[in-house]
């Protein structure tokens, strides 16, 4: 397959586009910073293209048998339209170009889970505070990216993965229309699952991503977030 990946240069985008490669597919990275990808593969091609460019969107697109995205911006109080904006231009380019397959990233954070098992006092307590404060924008335009795809007409995947952190190897994750487990997702098995769910056709869910071991405490997550260039 050939599978083009939006946000490829990302910490979750870089392990997505490995593992679409390992897995033998035709990977096309896409990215603002085409020089700067890490790694080369005779199956690998690097496109440099901004999200919110149209016309580049469709070139970048054209061709696929499925497109993913791992886009994402940093949280902030002041308005984001990047996941919208970024994702309309995908819907619109592969309605063009008749791709059908599109597995979107978004967030556990947009949708309460009222089933949600596992999770500890300190995310229960954090959770509602930054939906409401330094991740409302974020969570307000995913929400509005996923009104986006839902009404595409096309065949569809929304991921909700929790708290996203990393480990060497991928784990048996629990993943599919169930409520998330704990309160968090290894990047590794969110790359595994995206490569998974690309070659599902006829598809329109809302799937969550749990990892349930070597998990990190709330307090080493937000240090590991606050020091990560250190
Ligand atoms: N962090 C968490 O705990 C968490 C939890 C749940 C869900 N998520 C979601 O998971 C996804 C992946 O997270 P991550 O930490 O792997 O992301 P990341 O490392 O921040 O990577 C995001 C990528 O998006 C790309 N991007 C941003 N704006 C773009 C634009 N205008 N045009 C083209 N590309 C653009 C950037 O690519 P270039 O700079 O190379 O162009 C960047 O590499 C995000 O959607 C995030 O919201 C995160």
């Amino acid at each position: 397959m050939r599978i083009v990946i939006f946000g490829a240069n990302g910490q979750t985008g870089r392990l997505v586009t490995r593992r679409a490669l390992d897995a033998g597919h035709i990977a096309v990275a896409v990215t603002r910073n085409p020089d700067g990808f890490p790694f080369a593969d005779p199956r690998l091609e690097v496109v440099g293209a901004d999200v919110r460019d149209a016309p580049a969107v469709v070139t970048a697109v054209d061709g696929a048998d499925a497109v993913l995205s791992t886009l994402g911006v940093p949280f902030s109080m002041r308005p984001i339209d990047t996941y919208s904006a970024g994702i309309g231009n995908v819907v619109a380019a592969m309605q063009k170009t008749s791709v059908r397959r599109l597995v979107v990233v978004s967030s556990s954070g947009t949708t309460h889970y009222p089933n949600r098992v596992g999770a500890s006092f300190a995310l229960r307590i954090t959770e509602p505070i930054i939906t409401r404060t330094i991740g409302k924008s974020t969570y307000d335009d995913q929400r509005r990216m996923e009104a986006t795809v839902r009404d595409s007409g096309l065949d569809w995947t929304i991921v909700h993965p929790s708290g996203l952190f990393d480990l060497p190897n991928v784990t048996e994750y629990i993943a599919g229309e169930v409520d998330p487990v704990g309160g968090f997702t290894s990047r590794t098995d969110l790359a595994d699952y995206l490569v998974t769910l690309a070659s599902r056709r006829g598809r329109h869910d809302t799937v969550t991503i749990s990892t349930t071991t070597d998990t990190p405490t709330m307090w080493e997550m937000v240090r590991r977030e606050a020091f990560k260039s250190a």
